[in-house]
């Protein structure tokens, strides 16, 4: 067991011993039945000894006193502050926030346990119950002819001190009066406690008595279950609106990376438990979770601090109070870490204790919310009243001077301080104590007092057989049970400074919280500004209200910390998660080329609609660039060569047809040379058409035309080389070679090669024409505008026409390359020819694999290259004969006849 546990059981052991006693059970069953639950853990051991007695207990409101003089405290616990009256109700205040265990050898009777650290607010608290007391005793209208009494007392912010407050609290103060042996008033409700830890076990306590317990300050989400814990009521919201509130924060902030550090008390457990159940599915993340010691450490709270200053989490939301974070902050303070945002929890966001000006440089900006705030009018006059003269017993007066001014009004050799009159003024800058300006947990406890007096006074006005317990009956007034006052609570329902106060079935009260933020006030101290709040009745959403421009941030900053693990994704990317690490801990991908993002931190990239691409930056999706050979780069070289072409070919025609009396013209049959160069010029021309827009008339235009041009032309060609090839096989002159190729049988001859392929271009167009369509396969970010060919067997039916027409010439002409005559014919018709198929050759593959509208142009290029090479080829030599050589413009010459 550990040590505190230790003296947790020896404490228990002589708290049932001491109760066992009253209830006046013989020693020897009391040894049987420590030694039967010595295994159990204390609390279950303390409550079986209660649920044991409780019995008795109630019995005893039933029965006739017992003598008081068998009655024996064993141990005596003297409250600070008590008053008669009526109806009595304890009080349990935290008046330390320290405590020392005492040495447990066994050897003698351990000492109570000693509590330090007197804590001034609380013991304002004490003096508002007192008030409040006072306020309702001097009252016509509430209880009037009845008085409220009070016993308080100090549970030292420790459960285990806190058990002895509340067993304090049951019993008498000394043995003639204890409740517990004479049939005096018995003790009607408990205010209290403040640390949740205190309130469970004081709940525990009260339990079997049924005694109800209005708490001030325990906010613990662990009181709802109204099982374990039916007599708890209190003043104070629940923490699930806390964490729901703090995660809101967090996400207001956009602070996505937060570090969560807790006391060892079930409020810090229950607490980062609802709000790691909050902030579940949202976008922030915890980087740590640490707990500071119950028992304080220095080297733990040296590791926690390692871990805060390594994190990247700036934010760090703090689920404790005064007692673990004031040595914490203090070694912190030591360490000299700067740059930590504070969220600061409900319990210590109101603390006095931090408000020192040494506390600026680290706590400075520290923001959380805290409760509700009220108005005590009589407060700071009451408060004033308190003086170790008024008191002259009084150790917690005698601590409250200690505390505020540094020296003791009661000198004992116990204490080191100087000694001092105790006629000192209670000022306003004893603010620990004085505070008055805004009591929150004060108002609290005020509240609690007066639900409890309402309650009585509710119970009191019953009008017997109209009441609510059974047969219709009320409660006596000379002897009203606790639990009967219980119903009054739940019940009750009071205004207070226009806020209306009452309990829910699960005991809770109205989620309200302000958002306090520390800022530097003019002193150099801290001062708590109101910022905003979080109304928890609002409509989701609407809770939340900050103003962010009178906040002031850790490090005297007014701009927002950043906390988070990785910065944001601008729009354009996404995040990417890294493997094993918690989704706030993220890499930033850029969207592909196609899909965009147009929000920071986008989860994925959206695909751009059809028609549409995205950006350079992948921020917004724009039309896709529509394509095609137009009249740019390419389109107007083009259309320069073909026209450049046509008007050569015109030009050659010219000279032929000036020329067309001279041999060269005449030899090689000028009718089908006129016909080749018209036919050429239209080959020329026909490129234009694969520049420009495709239209349905472009298209269905562009091979058609192309097909049969070319198709005239190489049947001119083939027509030429069968007569070149009939003319030089005759054998003999005048054969019937000649006869069958005269110019109508020649004009036939490239009228029916034209044919077929007319014929075939009709069949085409007519089947399946080519049509404009949209190519988006190739580039995805472009639209292609293109002609589709509709068929491609007709497509490759025509081009393998023209290349069937392109080989018949070849073959021929080199059939006829051979033969005799110094201007040969065949010879540059076999040339042309080659380069003719040397170019549609190389077209085919270049056609298949270029681009969209390259293809165009590839057919286009191929065009004008095989009409180049067949003008040049035939009329080149010719012209050059005609234009530079014109003495050799003769027949002899051309015959290979003339004389050398
Ligand atoms: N709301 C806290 C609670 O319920 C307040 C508190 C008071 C506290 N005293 C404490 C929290 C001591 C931790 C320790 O417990």
């Amino acid at each position: 067991m550990r040590g505190y546990e230790i003296s947790n059981y020896i404490t228990l052991c002589r708290e049932i011993t001491r109760l066992l006693s009253v209830y006046k059970l013989p020693n020897s069953k009391l040894s049987g039945v420590l030694t039967l639950t010595v295994s159990m853990p204390p609390l279950a051991l303390f409550s079986f000894i209660f649920y044991a007695l409780s019995f008795t207990h109630v019995s005893r409101y039933a029965s006739t006193a017992t003598a008081a003089e068998d009655c024996i405290l064993r141990n005596s616990f003297q409250p600070g502050f008590v008053a008669e009256g009526d109806f009595i109700i304890g009080g349990i205040f935290p008046l330390h926030y320290n405590q020392e265990m005492p040495d447990q050898n066994y050897t003698y009777t351990p000492p109570p346990v000693k509590c330090n650290g007197f804590d001034p607010r609380a013991f304002r608290w004490v003096q508002t119950m007192r008030l409040a007391v006072e306020e309702i005793n001097e009252s016509t209208e509430l209880l009037p002819n009845h008085t409220l009494g009070y016993k308080i007392f100090d549970s030292c912010a420790y459960p285990l001190t806190g058990q002895r407050a509340a067993l304090a609290v049951l019993n008498g103060l000394s043995e003639a009066d204890s409740p517990m042996c004479s049939g005096a008033s018995p003790m009607l409700a408990v205010i209290g406690e403040s640390g949740s830890a205190q309130s469970i076990v004081v709940s525990r306590l009260l339990r079997p008595f049924r005694i109800p317990m209005i708490s001030y300050f325990s906010s613990c989400a662990c009181f709802t279950d109204r099982r374990k814990y039916p007599t708890f009521f209190r003043v104070i919201p629940n923490d699930d609106y806390q964490v729901k509130a703090i995660a809101q924060l967090l996400l207001h902030f956009n602070w996505t990376w937060v570090g969560l550090i807790r006391g060892d008390h079930e409020y810090g457990r229950f607490a980062v438990q609802g709000l790691l159940r909050e902030l579940q599915g949202s976008s922030v993340c915890v980087a740590y979770q640490e707990m500071i010691p119950l028992l304080y450490n220095t080297q733990r709270a040296l590791e926690i601090m390692q871990v805060m200053r390594r994190s990247l989490a700036k934010v760090v939301v703090v689920f404790s109070a005064e007692g673990e974070m004031t040595p914490f902050l203090r070694d912190y303070m030591k360490q000299n870490i700067t740059g930590i945002q504070w969220v600061a929890s409900e319990a210590w966001v109101t603390a006095s204790v931090f408000t020192g000006r040494e506390f600026y440089p680290y706590l400075g900006g520290t923001i959380g919310f805290g409760i509700r705030k009220g108005h005590i009018a009589q407060l700071g006059d009451y408060l004033q009243t308190v003086s170790p003269q008024r008191y002259p017993d009084n150790v917690l007066v005698g601590e409250l001077w200690e505390a505020l001014y540094g020296c003791s009004p009661f000198p004992s050799s116990a204490n080191h301080f100087p000694v001092c009159s105790g006629q000192e003024d209670l000022l306003k800058q004893h603010s620990a104590y004085m505070n008055t300006s805004s009591p929150r947990v004060a108002y609290n406890v005020y509240k609690a007092v007066y639900a409890v007096a309402h309650s009585l006074h509710n119970l009191l006005l019953c009008q017997s057989g109209n009441g609510p317990f059974e047969n219709d009956s009320c409660a006596q007034s000379n002897n009203i049970l606790p639990w009967q006052l219980q119903y009054y609570l739940q019940e009750v329902k009071f205004n207070m400074a226009g806020e209306e106060v009452n309990f829910d079935l699960k005991g809770d009260s109205v989620p309200y919280y302000d958002i306090i933020n520390w800022q530097r006030g003019t002193t150099g101290s801290i001062e708590f500004v109101n910022v905003g709040l979080f109304d928890g009745t609002k409509p989701g959403g609407e809770e939340l209200v900050i103003q962010e421009e009178r906040m002031m941030w850790a490090g005297h900053q007014s701009e927002v910390p950043v906390s988070v693990c990785s910065p944001s994704c601008p729009p354009g990317s996404r995040k990417a998660v890294r493997r094993g690490e918690p989704v706030c801990c993220f890499d930033c991908v850029p969207c592909d080329s196609g899909k965009i993002s147009n929000q920071t931190n986008s989860v994925e990239c959206i695909f751009c609609p059809e028609d549409w691409w995205s950006n350079q930056d992948r921020t917004s999706c724009i039309p896709k660039k529509v394509e095609f050979l137009a009249y740019d780069a390419l389109g107007i070289p083009l259309t320069v060569i073909s026209v450049v072409g046509a008007s050569l070919t015109v030009g050659v025609f010219v000279v032929f047809f000036h020329h067309r009396s001279t041999a060269v013209v005449r030899v090689n049959n000028s009718e089908l040379s006129f016909f080749i160069l018209f036919a050429l010029t239209l080959c020329f021309l026909c490129s234009l058409v694969f520049i420009g827009e495709p239209t349905v008339w472009s298209c269905m235009l562009r091979h058609t035309a192309f097909s049969i041009t070319f198709s005239l032309c190489i049947s001119c060609i083939l027509g030429k080389t069968l007569v070149v090839l009939a003319a030089f096989t005759a054998t003999r002159p005048g054969d019937n070679i000649m006869k069958w190729l005269g110019p109508k049988q020649q004009r036939a001859i490239i009228f029916s090669c034209t044919l077929v392929q007319v014929v075939i271009c009709a069949a085409w167009l007519i089947d399946a024409p080519p049509y404009p369509s949209r190519n988006t396969k190739y580039e995805r970010s472009k639209i292609i505008l293109e002609c589709s060919v509709g068929s491609s067997l007709a497509f490759w039916c025509v081009l393998g026409y023209i290349g069937l027409q392109a080989c018949l010439c070849f073959v021929l002409a080199f059939l006829a390359r051979k033969l005799p005559g110094n201007f040969n014919e065949a010879k540059y018709i076999t040339f042309s020819m080659l380069i003719f198929s040397a170019v549609w050759l190389a077209f085919v593959p270049a056609y298949l694999s270029a681009p969209g509208n390259y293809a165009g142009a590839v057919e286009s290029f191929a065009i004008l290259a095989s009409s180049f090479g067949l003008l040049f080829c035939l009329f080149a030599p010719k012209c050059y004969i005609i234009l530079l050589k014109p003495e050799k413009n003769t027949k002899q010459h051309l015959m290979g006849k003339e004389k050398r």
